[in-house]
């Protein structure tokens, strides 16, 4: 399988196929850095990093996956560059594709890293678009594999929540790319756009993958391998929706109840992380006390530190993921 040179901005940018290598990819190098004989394939590459929102897995595991093989990166923000308000996304890509092996970018538009992939001789990766988040999708799959042993075509899972976002959009698109059984369980106003719903109906077609959305989390639970939630408010919606959105969203909160609806002991829960579970963090804090929700916003404290979480596998794999996709695309491998 050769990916040289390929951009990773949204998951159907590849086959299920060239998706599924870059799992098993990431398999082979958890293991090989866990045995402590990982061989470097990026030694002397260096890769931009441009955050136009915030992070901790994403820009860590970038950090990490390049250190362990061997390559050096540079963490650039809009307060600390020009990248932004100074200086364009086409001047940009054209001025790092000069230093740099390959160029992540996590910010709002997925027009904005369309266009530094067009004006970048270099790979480009989205890290996060309000549309997109296929680097998390690739970690999200290979933590369902080694958590049911199955591959992505024989998976069930739900997600639960806000769908008309980068998590729902993706979770949706790569269902059906890789051919899982995916419910949607959310209100009719949440659920992924038609055009998003378009796209995974004619992939499904073509994978076998199943699709079901749903108002009724009781009736898409039943049989699931894995539910998924995520934040209710993603980063750079308004404060204000907070209200709306827990109005909306409240009957779908991941509980023991929700969960023990999968009618399987060994369900798993799933978050992309970070999440609200607790009063820990000044959100987590100021929502509850707002809506009373003491237990935890989109699951509760229960269900994320109960022995059916993976959420921690799930962020793990985020590293090896993205090592994976960097030494397919700019490594010796
Ligand atoms: N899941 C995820 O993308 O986490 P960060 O926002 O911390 O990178
Ligand atoms: N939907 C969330 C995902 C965070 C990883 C957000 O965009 O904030």
């Amino acid at each position: 399988m050769n990916l040289k040179n390929r951009d990773f901005l949204k998951e159907t940018d590849f086959t299920k196929e060239e998706f599924e290598y870059l799992i098993d990819l990431a398999i082979e190098l958890k293991a090989a850095k866990k045995a402590r004989n990982e061989v470097k394939y990026m030694s002397g590459r260096s890769i931009a990093l441009i955050f136009e929102k915030t992070s901790t897995r994403t820009r860590c595991a970038f950090e990490v996956a390049a250190f362990d093989q061997g390559a050096h990166t540079t963490y650039l923000d809009g307060a600390s560059s020009q990248v932004g308000h100074k200086e364009s996304v086409a001047d940009t890509a054209r001025v790092l594709s000069r230093y740099y092996d390959a160029i992540e970018y996590r910010g709002k538009h997925q027009a904005m890293v369309e266009e530094l992939a067009q004006f970048s001789d270099v790979p480009v990766y989205n890290g996060l678009t309000d549309e997109w988040h296929p680097t998390q999708m690739l970690a999200d799959f290979m933590t369902m594999m080694e958590h049911s042993g199955k591959r992505p075509g024989d998976i069930t899972f739900t997600y639960v929540g806000d769908a008309r976002s980068n998590m729902g959009n993706s979770l949706l698109v790569t269902s059906a790319l890789l051919g899982s059984d995916i419910r949607i369980a959310s209100p009719k106003q949440l659920w992924p756009a038609q055009d998003i719903q378009n796209i995974a109906n004619e992939l499904a077609a073509k994978s076998g993958g199943r699709i079901t959305l749903t108002e009724d989390m009781d009736s898409a639970l039943p049989g699931s391998d894995f539910v998924h939630t995520d934040v209710w408010v993603s980063m750079g919606e308004s404060e204000e929706i907070w209200k709306e959105r827990v109005e909306l969203l409240g009957g779908y909160q991941v509980n023991d109840v929700a969960l023990a609806k999968a009618g399987n002991a060994d369900a798993k829960f799933m978050h992309c992380l970070p999440g609200f579970h607790n009063e820990q963090t000044t959100v987590g804090r100021a929502i509850a006390n707002k809506t009373g929700m003491h237990e935890g916003l989109e699951v509760t404290h229960d269900v994320f530190e109960g022995p059916n979480s993976v959420v921690f596998d799930q962020a793990e794999n985020r590293l090896h993921t993205i090592k994976a996709i960097m030494v397919a695309t700019i490594g010796d491998k």
